[in-house]
């Protein structure tokens, strides 16, 4: 059988970038950079951006590109022994697709809280009674299921689902044309209206307010190379099975060098954004910034309802921003389950309907977990253990088997014959030296970290 193909360049960026920009853009990276330093974080993750996310993306892509498989299947064919990385790194995805669909459920929930704000003015109760209902009174067990949090957790499935059972180009491919250009239209419309706030401009140079003393810190370094990898989406599988369906004649340097330049751009968008409507905030409410600044899953669904109630027509801001982070999270949910629906259909043959039905059911049941009481618990659990080591490890992996069991300059000759972009000999040290090094120090230090 033929694999399928995408249908246009265009196409095969959208969906990159598609599987790039997530949730992490949005609510991970403002927040990292802040508390790693400000504007001195942008260092180390520029280096890590330009020393390991764009070698990386040029290698996974070139494994797909040449071996035409998904992850077990290319590496399989580097070598038979080398197939359970190929499923490791399926596993790996397969993990946070069950965990990522969770907080797209809550951000779908909070679009529809958006509209009249119904979040109420305690927002930090509002998540925590809606999404933890563990408090003393509570006559509810860990493991009881919430419906409130399952359904809008089915309704992603289903866009998910509908996206791979449709196939390469007429589902992950037009599903993206859509996503995409819309998700930057409404971060766009965001911005030009926030921007114009009292505070907002003190906000966003709070952002970019260098702190370095706390460049020498081995911890901000470790923070830059772990979002790096987990923005870029690579060392799980996802864009070697995306690029395993590049027509022959593509230019692979210059995707990867479009994917993650855009990427990267939009993180900071999107680090200007929240800054700019935290400085707003801090000023409507007469409070310094770092008062109101807070991470991760309370910074999307506790501090920024919070800030919308302050907002000027928040009907409508507030609408525009969950709909952004819902149509973030679900082009890269595509990406993750279609990393494992075409591992599958590459090993057993199965017909891409029959995967895709099998991978999101199974998918979908094992997601319920984190629509329990104790869901909001296990996913910080995952979350950890996901990106301080399972992500780390199976990127490291990845490069001491390819770069020192392959030539890498063989990779550099076969990238740069259909380039129009050249790149130099920095590749191979990227490759086989300074990133697997760093990525062993940081691997090291957060495996020590883990176990004190
Ligand atoms: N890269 C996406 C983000 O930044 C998320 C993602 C992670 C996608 C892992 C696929 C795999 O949110
Ligand atoms: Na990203």
């Amino acid at each position: 059988m033929k694999r399928e193909q995408w249908g246009s360049r265009a196409g095969f960026i959208l969906a990159a970038v598609g599987s790039a920009i997530g949730l992490g853009n949005i609510w991970r990276f403002p927040y990292m950079a802040y508390e790693n330093g400000g504007g001195a974080f942008f260092i180390p993750y520029l280096f890590a951006m330009l020393t390991a996310g764009i070698p990386f993306m040029i290698m996974e892509f070139s494994l797909g590109h040449k071996l035409r498989g998904a992850a077990p299947r290319a590496f399989s064919k580097l070598g038979v022994k080398y197939e359970w990385l190929g499923w490791f790194q399926v596993f790996i995805a397969a993990v946070i697709a069950v965990y990522y669909v969770a907080v797209i459920g809550w951000a779908i929930s909070y679009l529809g809280f958006s509209f009249s704000q119904s979040w109420g003015s305690d927002t930090n109760a509002y998540f925590f009674s809606e999404y933890l209902k563990l408090g003393e009174n509570s006559p509810s067990k860990l493991g009881d299921l919430q419906f409130h949090i399952a359904i809008p957790m089915a309704i992603a499935w289903a866009v998910t689902f509908a996206a791979i059972f449709t196939g390469v180009k007429g589902g992950i491919e037009r599903a993206n044309k859509i996503m995409m250009p819309l998700l930057f239209v409404m971060v766009i419309a965001l911005i030009a209206r926030v921007i114009f706030l009292p505070g907002a401009v003190d906000g966003i140079n709070y952002l970019f307010q260098p702190d370095f003393s706390k460049i020498m810190d081995a911890k901000v370094w470790s923070a830059a190379y772990g979002q790096i990898f987990f923005t870029l989406s690579v060392g799980f599988a996802i864009m070697v099975a995306y690029s395993s369906y590049l027509p022959e004649k593509s230019d692979i340097n210059n995707n990867a060098f479009m994917t993650v330049l855009i990427n990267c751009g939009f993180s900071i968008t999107a680090g200007v954004l929240i800054f700019g409507v935290l400085g707003y905030m801090a000023q409507e409410q007469a409070k310094p910034l770092t008062e109101v600044v807070s991470a991760g899953v309370g910074l999307a669904f506790v501090t920024i309802p919070a800030a919308i109630n302050l907002l000027p027509a928040p009907y409508i801001l507030g609408p525009l921003f969950f709909l952004a982070l819902v149509v973030a999270g679900l082009s890269s949910h595509i990406s993750i389950l279609e990393a494992v629906t075409s591992a599958i259909i590459d090993k057993l043959h199965w017909s891409r309907k029959k995967a895709a039905s099998v991978v999101c059911g199974v998918g979908f049941v094992v997601s319920m977990a984190f629509a329990t009481n104790g869901g909001l618990l296990l996913l910080d659990l995952v979350d950890y253990f996901i990106n301080n080591i399972a992500l780390l490890s199976s990127c490291l992996v990845e490069l001491v088997i390819i770069a020192w069991l392959l030539r890498v300059s063989d990779i550099r000759d076969y990238v740069n014959e259909r380039s129009e972009i050249t790149i130099g000999k920095w590749f191979e040290v990227c490759i086989r030296y300074l990133s697997p090094l760093m990525l062993a120090v940081i691997l090291g230090t957060n495996l020590l970290n883990t176990a004190s």
